[in-house]
């Protein structure tokens, strides 16, 4: 699989994840870019990164989402403008109902906004149809959740395989991912175990392995940290940080202010706007 294309240079690279079933054996070792001509590919170390930010992969135009209670409006979004580059690590950070949640799903396409414009990757999203918009989000957008979301009669080998069962990959390739999925996340030895005997920390890597498998441009993470203590909620950042430097926009919403304060843009919302954004 190639990502993230930067077409502006006399030659194309294309940034590559160290899991990628690229045909050159040197790439299995690692990431890298490949740098592509009419006649040969190479693999070269990444371009400036001022080339790297060139795309606006997420942007939002007045985007508004309102939830009726009863009689009671609720302005849960409050015509928000913004812009997301392609690779940007991004934290949302704002008192409990400011909105981070509702903004996430709409960036992940799990929700529809009321009014506004969302273009993803040049592409006006907003107006899809649910069939069209599951089939855009299956192909570039992960989802990490506070309470993991696993399916709990499924082992930590099966869930991870789910998203590869409904994409309709084979079984002999299924596997092999799964399997590289298993080790890269440093669960092999959990493979055959429910939901139920794994550990939050363990859970969350099933979750963020399960959310990665069909390798996304952008992981989105809700509180991915919100059930697990300090230090294996570090951990899990960590994890996440590395899925960023290969490559995958991450925007993580957060509570934890260490924790938000790594991010290279953080994103304060407060009633349902974007009240401070700092690089
Ligand atoms: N499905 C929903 N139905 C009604 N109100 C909702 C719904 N989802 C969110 N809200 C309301 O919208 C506001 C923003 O919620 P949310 O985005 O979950 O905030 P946060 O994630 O920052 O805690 C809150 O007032 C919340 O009660
Ligand atoms: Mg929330």
């Amino acid at each position: 699989m190639i990502v993230q294309p930067c077409i502006d240079l006399p030659v194309t690279y294309f940034k590559i994840n160290a899991q990628d079933n690229f045909r050159f054996s040197t790439v299995m070792a690692g990431a890298g870019w490949v740098k592509r001509s009419a006649t040969h590919h190479w693999i070269t170390p990444p371009p400036h990164s001022s080339m790297l930010n060139h795309t606006e992969m997420i942007s939002l135009t007045a985007i508004s989402r309102v939830f009726h209670m009863g009689d009671q409006e609720v302005r849960a979004l409050d015509s928000i403008d913004l812009e997301i580059g392609s690779g940007e690590y991004v934290s949302i950070m704002g008192p409990s109902g400011s909105g981070k949640s509702t903004l996430l799903n709409i960036i992940g396409l799990l929700d529809q906004p009321d009014s506004g414009r969302y273009e993803l990757d040049g592409k006006d999203v907003t107006g899809l149809s649910e069939v069209e918009q599951a089939r855009v989000r299956r192909e570039k957008i992960g989802f990490v959740f506070q309470s993991f979301h696993l399916v709990p009669r499924l082992t930590a080998a099966e869930n991870i395989e789910l998203p590869l069962i409904i994409e309709g990959v084979t079984p002999p390739e299924r596997k092999s991912r799964v399997d590289e999925a298993l080790l890269g996340f440093n669960l092999s030895d959990r493979a055959g175990h429910r939901p139920a005997e794994l550990s939050g920390g363990q859970r969350q890597r099933v979750a963020i392995a399960r959310a990665t498998i069909l390798r996304p441009t952008a992981l989105l993470a809700d509180e991915p940290t919100g059930n697990l203590d300090h230090r294996i909620g570090a951990e899990v950042m960590a994890l996440l940080e590395g899925l960023h430097e290969r490559g995958t926009t991450l925007i993580v919403v957060t509570h934890d202010r260490e924790l938000g304060a790594r991010a290279h843009r953080r994103i304060a919302m407060r009633d349902g706007e974007i009240v401070a954004d700092e690089k």
